[in-house]
């Protein structure tokens, strides 16, 4: 255990994924994931399929921490947010009225040579950030106004006619944007492009059995719907005045045609979305609540506000009274992680249209009926995790000049929460370990280790991300105590073993982070 005695200000920390290697930190974060039991590629054996992945015996444990922490901070800490679980299927109708089957499409263009397809928008937005770098380094090097004009000028009207075709729903004109300006595949260098087309990200599927019906049910693009549909049911039966919430955590589904960004964006992911029901008037008010009260969770975490950036939308959906999401900075750049949206009562004015159905609340106070503005949060957990697991992935260099591997989850996310290392398999020490392992494993995630040296075995658990290793050694036998070995620090304390169980409760506490939100 000597070679552990390190203090923490001898440590020189360093990102085991340096910002700058953007396609390598997430192929490195990826198979870290995977040899670690977090994340592996969905149906491997079979070669994978694209944008789907599986959460192994520690990814499960860490996303139900995440899970959990969400949902205390949402539901159980405010009288006035209730929890739901809708089924994945809805009536097709939902869809309809919800405008993804009309409006949730995606602008896709491919290339006759390579079989490629790419969204045309974001090949015309890579172009205009081309002329941006161009801006920046020729205002850098302070070089010919006339260059510089130029530049600029030409990114506007880019910038113009692609609003234009978009704005007027122009799909030819988008082409003729992508042609003119002789943009190419980006693998080959082709330019043999075909029409622009739309193409729909829901799943469709059938409800019957005949499979010659046309499709009648989709996967659910967003949790989001369950909570509209059932308004009235959880506002009665939970006896709720405006303002309230409905809480959900649940699997959403998408057709994602750019789907090569590891968890980030997947075709089967978790969503954990609140919808805030509120008098007409006054949704921007709890707008700006939940955008402050949003960052304030995320910032709980502990990874480092310079993680985290608000971006206002410029340019709201047509449900929209204002927009902005919270961006995190993931090792390929800022990008958004929750979003945050005063969703006037487009949902459920149209729900009322399609179903012929009133989704009213009745205002004693005013005497006056209303169909509720809604403001709504809504967080992708797998994007979360992606977060908080590339920014405690840390590789250290001792001070001894040796190195180590550590994945620094904030404590009360971590899988595993201590492990117990019996230092010999024998002289009573096992029987010792078994016995606290026994206490501590109905209020903790404890696991027992006795194999291997005692070093290395610190090494697999800060490996995993376990905040603690309690030592169980020979003196254990004499004075009942063990070594409390910090994760982090890398410090060691003896402590009693009876004061075991509180230590960890204090130090791993998710009430007292709820208690600073
Ligand atoms: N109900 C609103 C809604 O669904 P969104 O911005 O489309 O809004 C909300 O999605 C969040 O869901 C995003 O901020 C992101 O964290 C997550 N998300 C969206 N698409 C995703 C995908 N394909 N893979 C993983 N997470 C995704």
């Amino acid at each position: 255990m000597g070679e552990e005695k390190i203090k923490p200000r001898q440590l020189r920390i360093s990102y085991f994924c340096p910002m700058t290697n953007q396609a390598a930190d997430l192929k490195d974060i990826a198979s870290y994931a995977k040899k670690y039991g977090y994340v592996f590629p969905s149906s491997e054996i079979y070669d994978g399929l694209s944008a789907v992945y599986d959460y192994g015996q520690n990814g499960v444990a860490l996303k139900d921490n995440i899970k959990r922490y969400w949902w205390k901070a949402m539901v159980q800490l405010n009288g006035d947010i209730e929890g739901l679980d809708a089924a994945i299927f809805m009536h097709p109708t939902t869809w309809k009225a919800s405008g993804h089957v009309d409006a949730f499409n995606e602008l896709l263009i491919d290339n006759r040579d390579t079989q490629r397809r790419y969204r045309a928008d974001w090949l015309i937005e890579n172009y205009i950030a081309e002329l941006n770098a161009k801006i920046g380094k020729a205002r850098d090097c302070e070089r010919a106004d006339t260059q510089l004009k130029g530049c600029i000028e030409q990114r506007d009207r880019v910038a113009e006619r692609m609003i234009a075709a978009l704005e007027k729903d122009d799909l030819e004109a988008l082409r003729r944007l992508i042609t003119d300006l002789g943009i190419a595949d980006p693998i080959s260098g082709s330019k043999n492009w075909t029409d622009v087309r739309r193409f729909n990200l829901m799943f469709a599927t059938q409800l019957s059995a005949s499979a010659d019906s046309s499709p009648d049910l989709y996967l659910r693009p967003e949790t989001a719907q369950g909570a509209f549909v059932n308004f009235l049911n959880v506002q009665k039966t939970a006896r709720q005045k405006l303002p309230f919430g409905i809480a959900q955590i649940g699997k959403a589904f998408r057709n994602e045609i750019v789907a090569r960004q590891f968890i980030f964006r997947m075709r089967e992911f978790e969503q954990m979305e609140l919808q805030y029901f509120v008098r007409p008037g006054e949704a921007l008010k709890y707008y700006e609540e939940w955008r402050e009260k949003r960052m304030r969770w995320h910032l709980s975490l502990g990874l480092g506000p310079a993680h985290y950036r608000f971006r206002d939308h410029d340019k709201l959906a047509h449900y929209a009274d204002a927009a902005s999401d919270i961006e995190f900075r993931f090792p390929f750049g800022f990008k958004e992680l929750e979003g945050i949206h005063a969703r006037t009562d487009f949902d459920l004015r149209n729900h009322q249209k399609y179903a012929n159905k009133k989704l009213q609340f009745f205002d004693p106070v005013s005497n006056q009926r209303h169909v509720p503005h809604v403001v709504e949060t809504s967080v992708g957990l797998d994007r979360l995790f992606l977060a908080v697991f590339s920014v405690a992935l840390q590789e250290e260099t001792l001070a001894d000049g040796s190195t180590r591997t550590v994945l620094r989850l904030p404590h009360i996310l971590a899988p595993i929460q201590a492990a117990i290392l019996p230092l010999v398999k024998k002289d009573g020490l096992p029987e010792i370990a078994r016995s606290l392992f026994g206490d501590l494993k109905y209020d903790f995630n404890v696991t027992l280790d006795d194999k291997d040296t005692i070093g290395r075995r610190y090494r697999r658990q800060d490996a995993v991300g376990t905040p603690y290793c309690i030592t169980i050694d020979h003196d254990t036998r004499q004075d009942q105590s063990a070594t409390l070995r910090n994760r982090d620090t890398m410090e060691q304390e003896r402590v009693p073993l009876t004061r075991i169980p509180s230590l960890l409760a204090e130090r791993i506490s998710m009430k007292a982070q709820l208690r600073k939100l």
